[in-house]
């Protein structure tokens, strides 16, 4: 017997009970046609809870979870975590461009504060980390740090751990994998670590982006959070911008995903770039 055979359906109306929790607590929408999926995502926890039916793990995650630890471990295997280093390119273009240098003689700063939120297993947060150490050089005591954060856990973990395999760098520029990579000493590995100096300039942590409680005890210059909102819809992405902004300074740059926009939202922003806005 195969292993759908042993944990038997996904009935509509358990999948319909899961959809509004996550919903509601986390922004996702589980549309109709991501049934067979999230069955497969679940599926390996079920086992290793030892649990028999879908309509059992339901009942646990909605009534028997106090401390919502399980669900931690739902949104760990329901979350979609695609990532890239230098993901949608452009964006660090603009990062270090003029923009950076304008922002920091209109505000007098020489040292910024960044935001990461969404940030998956790390690669955005290395990314722009690696890109402000360049300019760091270039800027004098020009400085930098950057707070990232998740949902997940698991891939909070691996960010963490900040280890890739080495196919994943072939969009690092060839002059930051010398400086900013360290290759595994074991040959067979097949795995790149980021360095320490990179590492130490992220700190990362669990955040809801539908809390209503801001992540830290600070606002930002530069805020990314791309391919995140597209998980939500059209309210839930109102809130989670409305939230967003009233933490970003006035002047700083918030990047949001390619296929992402603010069409049609009312929020004091401007236009500067491909999904770029300033806060004005
Ligand atoms: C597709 S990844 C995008 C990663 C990165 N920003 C990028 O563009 O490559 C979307 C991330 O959003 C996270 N996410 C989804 N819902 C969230 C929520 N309610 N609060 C915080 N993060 C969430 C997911 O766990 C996932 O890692």
């Amino acid at each position: 017997m195969d292993n759908d055979g042993i944990y038997g359906e996904l009935f509509d109306k358990d999948f319909k009970r899961l959809g509004e929790f996550i919903y509601t607590n986390y922004g996702i929408n589980l549309y109709p046609n991501k049934k067979v999926l999230v069955k497969s995502r679940l599926q390996k926890r079920l086992h290793e809870l030892g649990i028999k039916t879908y309509a059992e793990y339901c009942d646990l995650v909605l009534n028997n979870d106090p401390n919502h630890k399980e669900a931690v471990e739902m949104i760990n295997r329901i979350s979609t975590n695609k990532t890239d280093f230098f993901r949608e390119a452009s964006h660090f273009d603009f990062l270090s461009s003029d923009s950076l240098n304008n922002y920091l003689s209109k505000t007098g700063k020489k040292k910024i504060t960044l935001w990461s939120a969404g940030c998956s297993s790390g690669e955005e947060p290395y990314t722009i980390a690696m890109v402000l150490s360049e300019q760091k050089q270039k800027i004098p005591l020009f400085d930098f740090e950057i707070y990232a954060s998740d949902i997940s856990t698991t891939v909070l973990k691996k960010a963490k751990n900040a280890i890739y395999p080495d196919t994943a760098i072939a969009q690092i520029p060839m002059q930051y994998r010398t400086k900013y990579l360290l290759k595994s000493k074991d040959k067979s590995k097949k795995q790149i670590r980021i360095a320490p100096a990179i590492r130490e300039k992220i700190k990362l942590f669990r955040y809801n982006l539908l809390s209503d409680k801001p992540p830290i005890n600070k606002t930002f210059d530069i805020i990314f959070c791309r391919n995140t909102l597209i998980y939500f819809d059209r309210q839930t992405q109102e809130k989670v911008i409305a939230n967003i902004i009233a933490i970003l300074n006035t002047g700083g740059y918030l990047y949001l995903g390619h296929s992402e926009s603010l069409i049609n939202m009312n929020f004091a922003l401007e236009s500067v770039g491909a999904s770029i806005y300033r806060k004005i």
